[in-house]
């Protein structure tokens, strides 16, 4: 049977130990506010008035950036209760991700882990939709866009932090990054790529490293990953021995987190572990590009479309988050499908057709 949403009055403290960096383990209090009864998703209720087009963060305008930063700026002065606030935003992805929650409806106690399966790229659909619509709130403006961090471009200097997320004194800003990988340096795609790598030498593993990921990887269970029904225990998985998770989430998204996480804290925070990664604005970027590459794969592979899973256990998967008001809403994964019937859509990806095209 499908995953279905825990219990959110039973919380425990979350924890995160990560492969590399020191080996003592994190411990959070990531739990949820309980904001009222849950509402169901209905593209009804959430009927977009504007178009959410987002586009390759390296060629945001001022006008964009601007918004941005200050949608940012409302989001972490709201107080740590309101669940639109980015400390709250930060603790959905800690709660879900490191044992926060129980699955529910299962014998024994299992804790609910959203990656390192087929609900990887669904779920961070979901958390983007609401953030992105939170954010929009908050400046007023319904068509807020996020910016993607286009790091599979190695030809027009998207693969490095954007500048936008690296002023300082800015909301964007976060300073638990590793210093290493602050722009011009680009973000090699697989995390055993070593940092100190000739600049071409890393450019052509980045692109061997997407269209080993993204263009040979041609069914839904090697991309996107696979079955994760309700009674699967993933407590012992690790982003190291995870071998249910699929290409995009083990391969590149995984490397961007391990560069922009620093190595001189615990665990490679922010970035580099699920407890702390979506304090960093820049998450939002990074898995907005997961979002579009997922979306690449399904309709612009030279061999044509291809399918995600229909499996009724993945269709049926069920999710909770807070929307724009602060209510909280079940969502399923049959409804993120198809991002254009969500108001989302994405600004084509300039250097797209270098890695697709790209002869290993
Ligand atoms: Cu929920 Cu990039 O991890």
């Amino acid at each position: 049977s499908p995953i279905t949403i825990p219990d959110l009055t039973k919380c425990q403290i979350a924890s995160a130990s990560a492969p590399s960096g020191p080996a003592d383990t994190l411990f959070f209090n990531c739990c949820l506010p309980i904001s009222g009864p849950i509402v169901d998703f209905s593209f009804d209720r959430y009927k977009p008035t504007r178009k959410h087009i987002r586009r390759p963060a390296h060629r945001a305008s001022e006008e964009h950036i601007a918004k941005y930063i200050k949608a940012y700026e409302l989001m972490r002065a709201l107080p740590d209760t309101d669940p639109r606030s980015l400390t709250v935003q930060a603790n959905i992805h800690c709660s879900f991700c490191n044992g926060g929650y129980l699955q529910a409806g299962v014998n024994g106690n299992i804790p609910l882990q959203v990656h390192f399966s087929w609900l990887f790229l669904p779920w961070h659909r979901w958390y983007l939709y609401f953030h992105e619509r939170i954010l929009g709130s908050l400046i007023g403006d319904p068509g807020f866009s996020l910016l993607y961090w286009n790091w599979d471009d190695q030809v027009y200097g998207g693969n490095e932090i954007p500048e936008l997320f690296t002023r300082v004194n800015t909301s964007l800003y976060d300073a638990k990054r590793r210093a290493e990988v602050q722009p011009p340096t680009i973000v090699p795609l697989a995390a055993t790529t070593l940092p100190n790598m000739s600049a071409s030498i890393v450019t052509n593993q980045n692109l061997n490293n997407m269209y080993q990921s993204v263009v040979t990887a041609s069914t839904a269970s090697l991309f996107m990953g696979g079955a994760l029904r309700a009674g699967v225990d993933l407590s012992n998985v690790t982003v190291l021995n995870n071998t249910l998770g699929g290409s995009l989430e083990n391969g590149l998204h995984t490397a961007i987190h391990y560069y922009v996480g620093d190595p001189t804290t615990q665990l490679l925070q922010n970035m580099g572990n699920f407890g702390t990664a979506a304090r960093d604005p820049l998450f939002y970027s990074h898995h907005s590009n997961v979002d579009r590459l997922w979306e690449v794969w399904r309709l612009n592979m030279p061999d044509g479309e291809r399918a995600d899973h229909t499996d009724p256990d993945f269709l049926n998967a069920e999710f909770v988050f807070y929307d724009e008001n602060a209510n909280m809403v079940r969502v399923k994964v049959s409804d993120v499908l198809d991002n254009q019937k969500l108001g989302v859509y994405y600004k084509k990806g300039r250097s797209d057709h270098v890695w697709i095209n790209y002869s290993p």
